[in-house]
């Protein structure tokens, strides 16, 4: 659909998300047409910033997240003009209130986007209906890790829900923005051939990695008090095993795709107590060398505790109590100072019932969903080397690259996002009973973690991650999928 006059106010918009994501993406939305002339972007913080001095920093983000040249910077500079600043005190004085009330134009579109912590959500939220400024064409954004648990999440849905509907609410999760996410629906329900093979009686297990090979950078602060399960398994894993597991909707329809997510995390199979001992790995990166650099271990990061018990790697099995699933292990696991970047979903098939080339070669092959990098699907199966004599099989790749296959750039999970908010579509962004039944399903294990005392272990930055991690899903003879 065309896109609508909007004043898009950003809270926390000279903040890390705002300079690092959020400007940038709207610049190239701007640039590929996706902006209406007439909307503004309007900063909000409390740095006292002018407009110009917004400007610059904003020309700085862009440039430095991709290269601006001529003649692109004739719609740098139109972008750059559609921004300004207003400096608010949230719960303070109230003269910023009133600068923004009377600077939104009350015939437009409004999203107000929450770039700020969970914790002062519902504070902005009251401050922009006592200012009068939520209509019914209002929009919020709201960035995860919505809360610490599950407590506080129901406290943070509760604040906004009392000034926004829920149809108003959009809960960001980007993994949910990435090409290949979509992709992953598109492959299992645009097509026949998968559909009759997705289930226990022929997949063997499914493992869901998100591995950075950066550090916690400047957000020891926010990191410390979250650590890896709150910063990635409670929101982006999670989602990733949804959109894996979930049962085929009855339509493309907001509420149809979330209904069935909600029903995969709702039939999670608890982990708590002993259980986590068995199914879960905290890890911690120490100093190491990372591609040729050495770097710090997380406790000497600056910015934050010296004697942290918070980890940076999880890894963990999962497993669904349903029809469908029953018995099939999904192991999960994320770090972060890890060897190699890249996040994919790994679809590990069973062996053939019987095997006719004895003592050739036997696994039942698997289907890699790769999100980052190098955005692709492919399948592994065995094949026939060539040859005579005996026969021998061998494990080869069918590819499908998407930088090969298709011209067109792929967007980039906040651009996409940004205009799915401005056009009013909250299909890939989590509903308030997801984001709860998340933490309902994680808020025990970090529990058991305190109770039992389980600590990080120890691995080396550029390393792939702690020895637990093989022990947890080697216990039942499988390894983490390798690419060959
Ligand atoms: C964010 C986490 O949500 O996702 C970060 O807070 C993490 O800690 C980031 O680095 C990873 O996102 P991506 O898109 O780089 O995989």
């Amino acid at each position: 659909s065309a896109p609508r006059p909007t004043d898009l106010v950003v809270f926390g918009g000279t903040g890390d998300l705002s300079m690092r994501k959020l400007l940038p993406s709207l610049y190239l939305l701007d640039r590929d047409g996706h902006l209406h002339p007439s909307t503004r972007v309007i900063a909000v913080s409390r740095d006292g910033l002018t407009d110009a001095d917004l400007r610059h920093k904003a020309d700085a983000a862009v440039q430095g997240h991709h290269a601006v040249q001529v003649p692109e910077t004739v719609v740098l500079r139109r972008f750059l003009d559609r921004l300004s600043h207003i400096t608010v005190d949230v719960g303070g004085d109230p003269t910023g209130w009133t600068e923004l009330a009377d600077t939104l134009d009350p015939d437009r579109d409004r999203v107000f986007y929450l770039a700020v912590p969970p914790m002062i959500s519902g504070a902005i939220c009251r401050g922009l209906a006592d200012a009068g400024l939520v209509t019914a064409d209002s929009r919020v954004v709201m960035e995860k890790p919505l809360g610490r648990d599950l407590a506080s999440a129901q406290a943070v849905n509760a604040e906004v829900g009392a000034i926004f509907t829920e149809e108003q609410t959009y809960r960001i999760d980007h993994y949910l923005g990435k090409e290949t996410v979509q992709n992953l629906l598109v492959l299992r329900f645009a097509n026949v051939f998968l559909e009759p093979l997705w289930n226990s009686r022929w997949i063997d297990h499914v493992q869901i990695t998100a591995a950075e090979t950066v550090g916690v950078g400047g957000r020891k602060g926010y990191y410390d008090t979250a650590g890896a399960m709150r910063d990635m398994v409670q929101n982006h894993l999670l989602q990733l095993l949804c959109l894996t597991a979930m049962e085929p909707p009855a339509s493309y329809d907001r509420e149809a795709v979330r209904d069935e997510k909600l029903k995969v995390l709702q039939a999670l199979k608890p982990l708590a107590g002993e259980n986590v001992r068995e199914d879960t790995v905290r890890g911690r990166y120490g100093s190491g060398v990372l591609h040729g650099t050495e770097v710090l271990g997380y406790l000497d990061e600056p910015g934050g505790p010296t004697d942290s018990t918070t980890e940076t790697y999880v890894a963990l099995r999962a497993e669904i109590a349903n029809w469908r699933w029953a018995g099939v292990p999904f192991y999960l696991r994320t770090g972060k100072r890890m060897d190699r970047a890249r996040s994919e979903i790994v679809i590990r098939f069973r062996d053939v019932p019987h095997t006719i080339f004895p003592g050739a070669a036997t696994g039942g092959g698997s289907l890699v969903i790769r999100l980052q990098p190098d955005e692709g699907i492919h399948l592994t199966m065995l094949a026939k080397t060539p040859g005579a004599g005996a026969l021998r099989l061998r494990s080869v790749p069918l590819e499908l690259s998407f930088a090969d296959t298709f011209a067109t750039r792929s967007p980039e999970a906040y651009e996409r996002l940004l205009m799915d908010v401005l056009s009013g579509d909250s299909t890939l962004f989590m509903r308030r009973d997801e984001v709860e039944a998340a933490w309902r399903w994680t808020d025990p294990v970090i529990a058991a973690w305190s109770d039992l005392d389980l600590v990080p272990e120890t691995y080396p930055a550029g390393s792939a991650g702690p020895a637990g991690a093989d022990r947890l899903i080697g216990r039942t003879g499988r390894t983490w999928y390798e690419e060959e």
